[in-house]
């Protein structure tokens, strides 16, 4: 009996122990899965909350945390901290998950908390991530530069939702894949200083993709933004950016912070 009563004390320690790592590579997985809903979802602090005392906003902010690990199991989060670079918005979180509905019980949970009754949800972007539509008719050439690997650990964010014209839509697939070609052959200078995510929000939003990026380079991103507007797909680029967020990546912690400060 002792011996069952140890083994099962080992059992409960190595699966708390390696729950993490579970939880981790569950997240690369699902970045990396089509079929995964993410929702962007931007929030603006009222003028009281920055009136509170800094310990009540500190206090308030770790019920954030809270919500995160609730939903840990279901879905993945990222907290990007805009306020400063935006003046209609203060926080930027991105959200995966295989249910749609995950992401709004997380940001109702949010919501209710004492920090959520302070911060205005000023935007919603919602996609679905879906196989690659163009690339598997590219050339070989173009297909192996899209191999390149993304810079990691990059400093800032870029949202680009995006509604194309209707000419777009009735365009045949072989020309707007001569025009994706167009489009990708003038981003390959970039592969390596720009991460890219790419979202098909038509039907589940007012948009019909919402574009995500990671950068260090902001210098390149301007200019791959410049080339881009000058390919003949951008002609049916019908609303690009309006709302455009750009923020920064940073520890949770030192976001909270930042909202504490
Ligand atoms: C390193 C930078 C970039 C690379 C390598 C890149 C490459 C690509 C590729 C290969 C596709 C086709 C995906 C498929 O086969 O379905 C695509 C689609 C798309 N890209 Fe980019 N891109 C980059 C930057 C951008 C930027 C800066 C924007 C706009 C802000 C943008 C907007 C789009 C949109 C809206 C689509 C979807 C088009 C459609 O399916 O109709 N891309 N990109």
């Amino acid at each position: 009996m002792r011996h069952f009563i140890v083994l099962i004390f080992c059992v409960i320690f190595v699966v708390g122990a390696v729950a993490p790592v579970k939880a981790e590579a569950d997240r690369e997985q699902l970045l990396k899965e089509t079929g995964v809903y993410a929702t962007f979802a931007v929030f603006q602090a009222s003028e009281q909350w920055w009136q509170m005392e800094p310990q009540a906003r500190a206090s308030a902010s770790a019920d954030v945390k809270k919500i995160i690990e609730k939903y840990a199991d279901r879905l993945t989060t990222d907290v990007h901290l805009l306020r400063g670079l935006s003046e209609r918005a203060d926080i930027l979180i991105r959200i995966h998950s295989k249910e749609m509905i995950h992401n709004q019980n997380f940001l109702l949970d949010l919501m209710a908390t004492n920090l959520g009754k302070h911060f205005k949800n000023v935007d919603v972007f919602n996609g679905i991530t879906k196989a690659l539509n163009y690339v598997p008719n590219f050339p070989g050439d173009l297909k192996d530069e899209l191999k390149t690997p993304p810079p990691q650990g990059s400093k800032y964010v870029v949202v680009v939702p995006i509604r194309k014209d209707a000419e777009w839509w009735n365009t045949a697939q072989d020309s707007r894949t001569s025009m994706m070609k167009e489009h990708t052959d003038a981003t390959v200078a970039y592969l390596k200083t720009v991460k890219r995510k790419l979202y098909h929000s038509s039907g589940l939003d007012d948009w019909d993709f919402i574009t995500y990026f990671e950068t260090s380079k902001l210098d390149d991103f301007n200019n791959l933004v410049t080339g881009l507007l000058q390919v003949k797909e951008n002609q049916h680029n019908r609303v690009f950016g309006d709302p455009l967020l750009l923020g920064t990546i940073r520890p949770l912690d030192e976001i909270l912070e930042v909202l504490a400060r």
